[in-house]
């Protein structure tokens, strides 16, 4: 259960300020590969099972209070997320100390301009991520040595994964006593409170 914000509490410079810096860094993280907020771990939970997975933050859109990560539609987790969209997203940035823990809905598209355009993007190296013959997960004899490219180059394969925020913490370790707020959205609004750390 998260804490719900008093919607009577008066605005905190302060805790709108650590929001501004809790989102900055989030944003930044896809283009700074030293930032822990680039590779957080993505928790799922159906059907009384609970899973967890780093993946790679592709990019950050703070108007619309998402994020988008990439991933192969075939893997487990995608039949998880379509079954189960709620996600729990938890980082860390030792550089500042900053741990983030989001929580929202992912949604998931294969086709379409945005997806086309994301793979349009990715280098050779990273479309191999796509391109085993057999779906992630499965059981093989070896470790493959390299993916086998299909035909299409993997691009049937590439999933492109938004979550859209609802539930937003932070928690910095960088100063003296630890500073923790939660921040709610209802629509576009943010409601944030302090916490005991
Ligand atoms: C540094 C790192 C980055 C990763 N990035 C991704 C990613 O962006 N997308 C992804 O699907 N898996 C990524 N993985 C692999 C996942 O952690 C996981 O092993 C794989 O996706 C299978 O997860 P699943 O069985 O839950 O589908 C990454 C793993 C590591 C260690």
């Amino acid at each position: 259960m998260s804490p719900t914000p008093d919607p009577k509490a008066g605005f905190d410079a302060a805790l709108a300020a650590g929001f501004d810096r809790a989102w900055a860094l989030l944003a930044a993280a896809p283009g700074d590969p030293g930032s822990g907020l680039r590779l957080p771990v993505v928790a799922t939970a159906y059907a009384g099972e609970s899973d967890a997975r780093v993946m790679v933050v592709r990019a950050v859109d703070r108007a619309a209070h998402c994020l988008t990560v990439y991933t192969d539609s075939r893997a487990a987790k995608v039949a998880v997320l379509v079954a189960a969209p709620r996600v729990a997203v938890t980082g860390y940035d030792t550089p500042t100390r900053l741990q983030l823990r989001l929580h929202g809905a992912a949604t998931i598209a294969t086709t379409g301009n945005a997806v086309d355009a994301a793979w349009a993007a990715l280098t050779a190296g990273g479309r191999t991520a796509y391109q085993s013959i057999q779906p992630p997960g499965t059981p093989v004899a070896q470790p493959q040595a390299s993916p086998v490219p299909p035909p299409d180059d993997g691009r049937a394969n590439f999933a492109v994964v938004t979550i859209v925020l609802d539930r937003f913490e932070w928690l910095d370790l960088a100063v003296p006593g630890h500073r923790r707020a939660i921040h709610i959205r209802d629509g576009v609004d943010w409601r944030g409170t302090w916490l005991v750390p």
